[in-house]
């Protein structure tokens, strides 16, 4: 099997993952926080050292601020819902995945007035004069995706943190598809609020993620209820990461995130962009070479994440990714990628692309699969039916 479906979550982890999380369960499977016991206080030291990776991962002043969340979707919501208020304004670009859109819409119709920046054509980047342009007295926080999930294309945070904090507003960076495989400095990025999932890049299990707020953001809660702390008051406790870290943690999730981590900063992230940036351009090479495919990335790229999307003329993107699955074992996403206002910004609305989404365990001969099969694909015949404009394929085809 050869899978390349790491943008929607990574896939094998590596071995110190499963067996981190194995050994945690059977020997420091307590509550963090509840209790003086031996156990409790295992998984507390366990939680919080991965809290400790995390904010060196981002370079944050203190690793309180971190706080674990379940997911990048969970961090948004709590980071958009805990900020804005009706009559604030925000502006977000168009390139967005429905985990920022849906909550942005939400908003939207309690009455925050949302403005929605579309990237440059040549480059699908928002261009700085479009940000300052639509910057008002009234524009609370500025919200990006660092890299689309679509196709990877990364957007300059830094030159956007600058011109915000300038502004006085909140700066806000969704890094879902970025973190573990672009450097990330809060610090000097002027970045307010970092919403990410460990399951992705850090190569954590599914059901972790995080959220990072600096001093200059004051955020309500969106759950209240158990933490450990100030157990005789019925107020939720002001103090940090507790007062948005309700109820019991996911510690084995954490546990597992942490190895996650301690991989990546073994082998170092530079080294990691490095190899995934190798496979993306061997990968683009190959996929160049078949006739028929569309590649949809702009002429101009300054920086990707190792997300590649494409689709093949006469199918169905859809079509592409079973054939793939079905006939060569390779496991790819095909479709709209939970992203329908990206994909109508790129132009691939409604059916979509085929999408590869690599990670630092892919390897030449994974890429050299996927163009071979793709290769086939592209060749096979297209059958088309009588009184039909659409083709379709033969559903019994083999490779
Ligand atoms: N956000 C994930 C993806 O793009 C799930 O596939």
């Amino acid at each position: 099997m050869i899978y390349l479906d790491n943008a929607a979550t990574s896939w094998p982890k590596p071995e110190i993952v499963y067996q981190t999380m194995d050994k945690f369960l059977r020997e420091s499977g307590g509550n963090p926080g509840r209790g003086g016991h031996s156990l409790a206080l295992a998984a507390e030291k366990v939680v919080e050292e991965t809290r400790l990776l995390v904010a060196r991962l981002i370079n944050a002043p203190a690793k309180d601020r971190v706080v674990f969340t379940f997911n990048c979707t969970d961090s948004l919501n709590l980071a958009l819902k805990g900020l804005l208020s009706p009559g604030d304004h925000v502006i977000t670009s168009q390139i967005g995945h429905n985990s920022l859109v849906r909550p942005l819409r939400k908003l939207e119709e309690r009455g925050v007035e949302v403005t929605r920046l579309a990237p440059q054509t040549n480059s699908w980047v928002v261009s700085i004069k479009d940000l300052k342009e639509a910057l008002t007295k009234r524009t609370k926080l500025v919200v990006v995706t660092h890299a689309s999930n679509v196709n990877g294309i990364v957007q300059p945070i830094e030159e956007y943190g600058e011109i915000v904090r300038r502004h006085g507003c909140i700066f806000m960076v969704d890094a879902a598809q970025t973190a573990g495989t672009f450097p990330i400095d809060v610090q000097a990025g002027n970045i307010d609020l970092i919403a990410f999932s460990g399951h992705k890049g850090l190569f954590g299990p599914p059901g972790t993620g995080v959220l990072y707020l600096s001093e200059r953001v004051e955020l309500d809660t969106l759950r209240e209820g158990g933490t450990g702390s100030h157990s005789e008051s019925e107020e939720q406790p002001a103090e940090l990461p507790k007062k948005y870290e309700s109820g019991t943690l996911n510690t084995v999730g954490i546990a597992g995130l942490g190895a996650g981590l301690g991989y990546i900063f073994e082998h170092g992230i530079e080294r990691v962009r490095l190899h995934e940036q190798a496979l993306v351009t061997r990968l683009l090479g190959g996929l160049s070479r078949i006739t028929g495919i569309t590649i949809y990335k702009p002429k101009n790229v300054l920086n990707q994440v190792p997300i590649v999307s494409f689709n093949l003329k006469g199918w169905q993107p859809a079509e592409v990714g079973a054939v793939l699955d079905q006939s060569f074992d390779i496991k790819v996403r095909a479709g709209l990628h939970c992203a329908a206002a990206a994909h109508k910004t790129f132009g691939t609305y409604p059916h979509g692309t085929v999408r590869i989404g690599l990670s630092y365990l892919n390897t030449p001969d994974d890429i050299e699969a996927a163009i071979d099969a793709l290769g086939k694909i592209a060749k096979s015949p297209i059958e088309m039916p009588q009184g039909s404009l659409e083709p379709t394929r033969s559903k019994s085809k083999k490779h």
